[in-house]
């Protein structure tokens, strides 16, 4: 999620929108003598992040800046390698992942409508706009990006499996309860360098145990659209 190509990915995104919308890209690169109208959008997107200052004074909302939120902890250098990791670097982040994880209290089920509302929602912490207001609006978890959770709602993301039916599938005992928290809370423990962000345990805590709880029981509670 946070390795440099695929920052710059997203970035080549959010450039070529901001380019087609008339928007000032250009300032990324005043004073230089590049010329971005012969980049492709992966060179716009390093040049933007790595050799302009259009993101270095920008404030993140978790405090620090762009320069803070470009710097990768340990299990995200462990992952900046092209294609999958081998076997030695698999092992050692599975064990990075499980030391980092702290189980919580319980594992009681929340409020699958809250959860529904957090799936789908990518408030938060996005950058190249003005900060999310965490006093209106908690943050939410973006899992629709990458997961179909319910077939009735359009526009969800194919990078992960889907989790139609996750819970109807896999019943909602102890230990799948304690298996989704932990694939939430830091999804290397099972998957090592995955795509999937660290929910709780990564360099921020994106979501509490309890907006946690609320989404496990979006996939676990038999009520749930998502088994239904
Ligand atoms: C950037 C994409 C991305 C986002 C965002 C994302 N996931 Fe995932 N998720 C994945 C991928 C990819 C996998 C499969 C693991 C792998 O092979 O890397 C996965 C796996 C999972 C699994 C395990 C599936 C199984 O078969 O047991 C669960 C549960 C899950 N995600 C839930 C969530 C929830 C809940 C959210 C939001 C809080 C979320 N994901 C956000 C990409 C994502």
């Amino acid at each position: 999620m946070f390795k440099k190509n695929a920052v710059a990915a997203g970035m080549a995104a959010f450039a070529s929108v901001a380019l087609t919308a008339g928007c000032a890209v250009a300032d990324g690169s005043k004073g230089s003598d590049a010329d971005i109208s012969e980049m492709s959008a992966d060179e716009l997107a390093e040049h933007l992040i790595f050799e302009t200052d259009s993101f270095r004074d920008q404030e993140m909302q978790e405090g620090g800046d762009w320069a803070d939120r470009m710097t990768q902890d340990e299990l995200q250098q462990a992952c900046s390698m092209k294609g999958d990791p081998d076997g030695e670097t698999a092992g050692e982040v599975v064990a990075m992942a499980r030391a980092s994880y702290e189980a919580p209290e319980n594992l009681e089920l929340g409020d699958w409508r809250k959860g529904a509302e957090l799936a789908d929602s990518g408030y938060g912490y996005r950058m190249g706009h003005k900060n999310d207001d965490h006093s209106q609006r908690d943050p939410g978890g973006n899992c629709y990006n990458c997961h179909v959770f319910d077939p009735e709602v359009s526009e969800q993301g194919t990078i992960g499996p889907s989790l139609e039916n996750y819970g109807a599938n896999r019943g909602d005992g102890e230990a799948v309860r304690r298996y989704v928290h932990e694939v939430i809370s830091n999804p290397h423990q099972y998957f090592p360098c995955t795509q999937m962000p660290r929910f709780r345990d990564g360099k921020e805590q994106l979501l509490t145990d309890e907006q946690i709880s609320h989404i496990m029981a979006y996939l676990l509670d038999p009520e749930s659209p998502v088994n239904n």
